[in-house]
């Protein structure tokens, strides 16, 4: 089992709460695309024999590729790798970029997951978030890709950012859970260092949302969502019809990846390594044969604190026999004490040998995560 990630580091524009590796235009695509199709040949052997069950283009803009360069990517996939007959294999898409044509052509070449980043209904929002598309633009995104014949489609949605009360998030929810989607992705704003939302916030222009008003928008996401059928499986990741991400989901199972483009992550089990976040550079190493990428072997305690950290924000949760196959006595008695800690604070409980989140637990995970995780002093 693995999975392979490729990232498209193109954008149209800059979203101003985003801080993804991608550049504003386009000039490099055809050369990015050459380079990434010689790293496929370079890191053919890095998954040994593994079926791979998920690929992820991810970005970025994948939705800026055009139809010929998406379909000479998946040959050489297919001919390099060992890729399943019924591979999950998701496409992020940006609203504006579906019109009539790509969509359709995209489902003749395999794909059978769109995750499309809408963010939101509300045109002022996007605006105040520079998004590209309107509101009208993205519904109409979700309704073209029903017609191309597309049944697993994911939507992006953003929350708790500054302004956004909760009447406008409620009727974003309302709309959201009205579309005809499998997947929804809800995520809280991060403001992130250099993005123009952290500009924003250190001039006093804008002011981080505060936490009551935060709890609230995440209740009522988890109420509204539950209500109309789906089941919160992560944090931020909701699914109906059984149609959980699979590519996601093997993250958070600690599956092997190879991660292909600038910035990308692949993960073996024993390391994880990132390739450099800069086209021009991550085009020269490929060419020259010596793709330039930095590495980290991962110790007992990072593969804990990781394990820790994702599966805590899953409906699966902590698998304490998993915990003490894999890892030394010291850590798994520490863990069962901080456990047995956190269920009398019914911040989790126990079910079949495993320690999930409670409703109470989930609005305070990041508390729960950083009692349950070995900090060790430099
Ligand atoms: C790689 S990004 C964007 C993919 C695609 N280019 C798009 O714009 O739709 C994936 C998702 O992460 C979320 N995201 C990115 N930065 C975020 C932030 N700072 N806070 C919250 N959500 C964020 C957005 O919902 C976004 O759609
Ligand atoms: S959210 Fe998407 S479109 Fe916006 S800058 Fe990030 S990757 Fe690009």
């Amino acid at each position: 089992m693995a999975g392979i990630y490729i990232h498209i580091p193109f954008c149209k524009q800059k979203c101003y709460y985003c801080d993804f590796f991608s550049v504003v235009g386009f000039k490099e695509k055809g050369n990015f695309v050459k380079s990434l199709l010689k790293e496929i040949d370079i890191q053919k052997n890095y998954l040994g024999n593994a079926s791979v069950d998920t690929i992820y283009f991810g970005g970025g803009t994948p939705s800026s590729l055009d139809i010929e360069e998406v379909k000479v990517i998946l040959d050489k996939l297919y001919s390099t790798f060992n890729i399943s007959s019924d591979a999950e294999i998701t496409f992020e898409a940006n609203p504006e970029d579906l019109e009539y044509g790509y969509l359709p052509d995209l489902k003749e070449l395999g794909i059978n997951r769109l995750s499309i980043g809408i963010q939101s209904f509300n045109d002022d929002d996007l605006l105040f978030m520079n998004r590209k598309h309107s509101s009208e633009q993205a519904i109409k995104s979700v309704e073209r890709a029903i017609k191309a014949g597309f049944t697993n489609i994911s939507i992006d949605l953003i929350y708790g950012f500054p302004n956004l009360d909760l009447e406008r998030w409620k009727s974003n929810l309302e709309i959201a859970l009205s579309l005809p989607v499998t997947h929804i992705s809800a995520y809280h704003l991060t403001i992130e260092e250099r993005t123009v939302f952290s500009h924003y916030l250190k001039k006093g222009i804008i002011t981080e949302m505060d936490e009551e008003d935060s709890v609230e928008q995440f209740s009522l996401l988890i109420e509204m969502a539950e209500k109309s059928g789906f089941i919160q499986y992560e944090t931020s990741n909701f699914a109906k019809d059984n149609m959980i991400s699979k590519h996601n989901s093997n993250y958070w199972k600690q599956v092997p990846y190879l991660g292909l483009g600038p910035s990308a992550h692949s993960y073996n089990g024993e390391s994880r390594q990132w390739n450099v976040s800069l086209v021009n550079k991550y085009i020269d190493g490929i060419e020259a044969n010596n793709p330039e990428f930095e590495k980290e072997i991962i110790d007992d305690n990072m593969a804990y604190n990781e394990y820790i950290l994702t599966s805590l924000r899953t409906m699966w949760g902590i698998d304490l026999e998993y915990v003490k196959e894999r890892f030394s006595a010291d850590k798994y008695n520490f863990l069962l004490s901080e456990i047995e800690n956190q269920i009398e604070l019914k911040h989790l409980k126990l079910t079949d040998n495993k320690a999930v989140l409670t409703k109470k637990g989930l609005f305070v995970s990041d508390a729960i995560m950083s009692d349950l995780m070995i900090i060790v002093e430099e």
